[in-house]
C-alpha cells in the first residue's frame, strides 16, 4: 500500500483533486490517501500556510497529489503554499508534459524548481530591493541530470536549454554545467535565448521535445506552451526531490469558474497518471484512456465543449472499464512497456 498525502487547495482545488481521485481508484486500490489542510485559511489561523506537524507527517509519506491554492497579494507576509512544499520537501526538478492529446507528441518543459529568481533570497534596503537569482552548482548540475536522464530514456538525441547566458552571469555557469554534462551523457544541446525562443515556441514548438530552464523562465514557457495544449486545464506536472514527489496540475485556483463545476479535470487526472508512474503503477492506462476519451467525448466549457466536470471524469473512468485488464495484468503491462513511463526511472520512488 502507498500512501499519499492530498492537500485539495481551494477555487477549483477539490473539485480537480477529487476528480483525480475518482480515476486513480478505478485504476488501482494501492493506494491510500490521508488529507492535509493548507492554504489561506490555515495562514490566516497559525500564520503559516501549512502546519509544522503536517509538513513532519508529510514528509513520511511516499508522494502528494495537490489541487491549487489562490495566494492573495494582500496578506502581509503570506508565502504560497506550492512554494514552500517546494522548498520544504527539496523538491528541485519540476517537469510540466504540454500533451498534443489529438495527436500523438508531447514536449516536456524541465524547470528548475528550486533556486533561480525564485530563490526566496532578497535583500531590502532604503529604495531599493533585490531579489537574487541564485544558481549554485550542485543546483544546476542535478536539473541538468534530470533532463538528460529523460532524454536518454525517451531516445532522443538532445535536449534545448533556454537562457539568457549573453547578459546573465548565472546563466554562464549554469550553461557550462548543462553543456559538459550532456557531453559526457552523449546528448546534444540546442540552446536558445529565452527571449526570442517564446516566438519559437509560439510559432513551431513541436520541434523540441525537452526544454530545460532556470526557475522563472521555466514557468513562464510551460504557461506561454500551454496553447498547444489548447487549454492550461489539461496540463500535468511533477515535482520531484531525492525523499518524495508532489503531482499537481500547472493551472491555479481559477477563481473565475470555482464552484461552477465546469473545471477540467484532465490536468488533475494526467497529474495522477505521473503519480502512478512514480510509484511503479500504471500511469499509462490513464493517458490512453484520456486520449481515447476527448477524441469523442463532450469537453469542458475551456476546451469548447459544454460539460461538467462530472461527466469528463465518467467518461475517462468508463474508458478504463472498457479496456478490462485487472489490475495484476496491468503491473505486467507496466513492467513490458517501462519506456512509457513519462519520468526517468531514475526518479522514480
Ligand atoms: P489560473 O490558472 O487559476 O487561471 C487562469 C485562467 O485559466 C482562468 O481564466 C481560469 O478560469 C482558467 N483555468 C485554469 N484552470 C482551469 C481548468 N482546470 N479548467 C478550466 N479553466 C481553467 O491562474 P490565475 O488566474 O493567474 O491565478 C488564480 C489564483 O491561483 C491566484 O491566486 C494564483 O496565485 C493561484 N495559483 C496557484 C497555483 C498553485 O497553487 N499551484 C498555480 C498558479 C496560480
Ligand atoms: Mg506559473
Amino acid at each position: 500500500m502507498h500512501r499519499v498525502a492530498l492537500i485539495k487547495g481551494d477555487g477549483i482545488g477539490p473539485e480537480v483533486t477529487e476528480a483525480a481521485m475518482e480515476v486513480i481508484r478505478a485504476v488501482t486500490d494501492r493506494i491510500n490517501f490521508v488529507e492535509f489542510e493548507g492554504g489561506t485559511e490555515v495562514f490566516r489561523r497559525f500564520g503559516v500556510p501549512i502546519k509544522d506537524e503536517d509538513l513532519e507527517e508529510i514528509r513520511k509519506m511516499d508522494a502528494v497529489l495537490f489541487g491549487a491554492t489562490t495566494t492573495p497579494f494582500d496578506i502581509p507576509n503570506y508565502k504560497s503554499l506550492i512554494i514552500t512544499l517546494r522548498r520544504e520537501l527539496g523538491l528541485y526538478a519540476n517537469l510540466r508534459i504540454i500533451p498534443d492529446l489529438w495527436g500523438d507528441r508531447e514536449i516536456y518543459i524541465v524547470r528548475e524548481n528550486s533556486e533561480g529568481l525564485y530563490s526566496g533570497e532578497y535583500e531590502v534596503d532604503d529604495g531599493r530591493i533585490v531579489d537574487f537569482r541564485v544558481i549554485t552548482e550542485n543546483g544546476a548540475e542535478r536539473i541538468a541530470k534530470f533532463a538528460i536522464e529523460l532524454a536518454k530514456e525517451r531516445n532522443l538525441k538532445e535536449i534545448t536549454f533556454v537562457h539568457k547566458a549573453n547578459i546573465l552571469m548565472g546563466d554562464r555557469f549554469f550553461r557550462r554545467i548543462v553543456l559538459g554534462l550532456a557531453e559526457r551523457e552523449g546528448i546534444g544541446v540546442r540552446e536558445r535565448l529565452i527571449d526570442s525562443f517564446t516566438i519559437e515556441l509560439v510559432r513551431n514548438p513541436w520541434q523540441h521535445r525537452i526544454i530545460l530552464s532556470e526557475n522563472l523562465f521555466g514557468d513562464i514557457l510551460s504557461d506561454l506552451a500551454s496553447i498547444h495544449a489548447r487549454s492550461i486545464g489539461i496540463i500535468p506536472s511533477g515535482n520531484y526531490g531525492t525523499e518524495i514527489a508532489l503531482f499537481e496540475p500547472i493551472h491555479g485556483s481559477a477563481p473565475d469558474i470555482a464552484g461552477k463545476g465546469i473545471a477540467n479535470p484532465i490536468g488533475a487526472i494526467l497529474s495522477g497518471a505521473m503519480l502512478l508512474e512514480y510509484l511503479g503503477l500504471n500511469g499509462r492506462v490513464i493517458w490512453d484512456a484520456v486520449r481515447d476519451y476527448v477524441k469523442e467525448g463532450n469537453l469542458t466549457p475551456d476546451l469548447g465543449g459544454n460539460a461538467m466536470t462530472v461527466e469528463v471524469v465518467n467518461g475517462i473512468v468508463s474508458k478504463i472499464e472498457e479496456r478490462e485488464i485487472d489490475p495484476i495484468e496491468w503491473d505486467e503491462l507496466w513492467v513490458d512497456e517501462i519506456r512509457i513511463n513519462t519520468i526517468p526511472t531514475l526518479f522514480m520512488k
